[in-house]
């Protein structure tokens, strides 16, 4: 269930940090990806080299790391996973994040994260009850922190008893796959997604292909996924890593990404976000074609490729509930794709405009216009992340409107 699910675990200074080693063995032996954090305190009661072992990976230290700012950075370590634990959560570190503080790596990853947060309080009885304790973690609660325990029972000094023992791991590792699992407006929709250009073979080494890179197209399935969605991949070839939390099919022409995707219906929402090549050659040479002293350049015949769009939106049975195109046009961007609305029987294109100098095709950045047959909406020029989760944002409203 936790199958290449990304979390970041961040070690508090308690002593139930050396559970946490155990934690992290738990989560890897689910499939999920672990990377840690480990507080100045945390330090004094477990290594980093052994969470690092643990992990797979170093662990992480220090805010002021040059090496690691430019490798992965603080950002980067709090947007990259699906979920943060926090693992034991001190009472520092609670009111730190009560009070937004960002003076150590935990603390800054934890203010600049996007994702959910679920926290595993562990402190003597004493602490957990201080009214100060309750006051931030009401604030945390309140600022939609999730908390797993903490449990009553013996704590690790002698003769102290009461509420305050972190979770168990395995209590951790169930309310992560409960909030993995449930997360998001997706849950229980299944969504396909194709991204990234098409190769049509030319001969052994030649092909024609286009410029799209597949960021947006990846962006979109890493968004349907992190909304709960159960989300396919087909992809052209691309130089990208494959989203977390999605199963990914490569394919390279046309017709075998026509293939990949009738193979993976059902589903309820399809976004066909792939440059696919609207021709192909006519004939592929098994060989590499040679070229000729003196001789004429080889002239290509193309012959039209299958258009995928289309032929899934006018399915009779088996098409998606929500059937979504992206128009890449250079010229007339909304009468044109106002035109492939209709021509293509689809529910809604987001139409860009790809010319030259835009530097949306292989960019970071989309400008993007949503063209429904209930009118035109200009979108802001934004990151193909921010793009992606609004896509999947709209798409989890008409889903909810299509239900009730
Ligand atoms: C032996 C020892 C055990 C501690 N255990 C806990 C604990 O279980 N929970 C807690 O909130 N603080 C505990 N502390 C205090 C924290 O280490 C201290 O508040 C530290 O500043 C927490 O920093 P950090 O959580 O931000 O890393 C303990 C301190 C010592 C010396």
């Amino acid at each position: 269930m936790l199958k290449s699910r990304r979390i970041l675990l961040v070690i508090g200074g308690g002593i139930a940090a050396y559970k946490s080693l155990g934690l992290i063995r738990r989560l890897r032996e689910c499939g999920a990806h672990v990377r840690c954090i480990l507080t100045a305190a945390a330090q004094h009661f477990v290594t980093p080299l052994a969470a690092g072992a643990l992990c797979g990976e170093r662990a992480f230290t220090d805010l002021f790391d040059a090496k690691s700012e430019f490798d992965v950075g603080h950002v980067r370590l709090a947007r990259d996973p699906d979920l943060v634990v926090v693992a034991p959560a001190t009472a520092d570190l609670i009111a730190r994040m009560a009070g937004g503080h960002a003076d150590d790596l935990a603390a800054a990853a934890l203010l600049a994260t996007d994702k959910p947060i679920l926290i595993a309080p562990a402190m003597n009885p004493q602490m957990w009850a201080a009214k100060a304790t309750q006051r931030n973690l009401a604030q945390l609660k309140a600022d939609g922190v999730h908390v797993v325990g903490p449990n009553a029972g013996e704590m690790a000094e002698r003769g102290e008893a009461g509420i305050g023992r972190m979770a168990e791991p395995l209590e951790i590792v169930a309310a992560v796959e409960a909030l993995l699992g449930r997360a998001g407006p997706l849950s229980g929709k299944r969504v396909l997604v194709t991204s990234g250009p098409t190769c049509e073979p030319i001969d052994a080494v030649r092909y024609i292909a286009n410029r799209s890179s597949g960021k947006q197209g990846h962006a979109i399935a890493a968004a349907a996924a992190a909304a709960g969605a159960d989300v396919v991949l087909v992809s052209g070839p691309v130089s990208l890593p494959d989203p977390p939390a999605v199963s990914v099919v490569r394919v390279e022409t046309a017709r075998e990404m026509l293939a990949a995707v009738e193979k993976a219906l059902p589903v309820d929402v399809a976004v066909f976000a792939a440059a696919v090549a609207d021709w192909r050659p006519e004939r592929q040479s098994a060989g590499k074609i040679k070229k000729r002293q003196h001789g004429q350049p080889p002239t290509l015949a193309l012959v039209e490729n299958p258009d995928i769009l289309s032929t899934i939106a006018h399915r009779k049975s088996g098409r998606p509930r929500l059937v979504i195109g992206f128009a890449a046009e250079t010229d007339h961007v909304l009468a044109n794709a106002k035109a492939k609305l209709a021509a293509k029987s689809c529910d809604w294109i987001l139409a860009n405009d790809v010319s030259p100098g835009t530097g949306i095709m292989g960019g970071d950045t989309n400008t993007i216009t949503l063209v429904t047959t209930a009118g035109i909406e200009p979108w802001p020029p934004q990151s193909k992340e921010n793009v992606a989760r609004t896509v999947v944002e709209r798409i989890a409203a008409a889903m909810a409107d299509t239900n009730s």
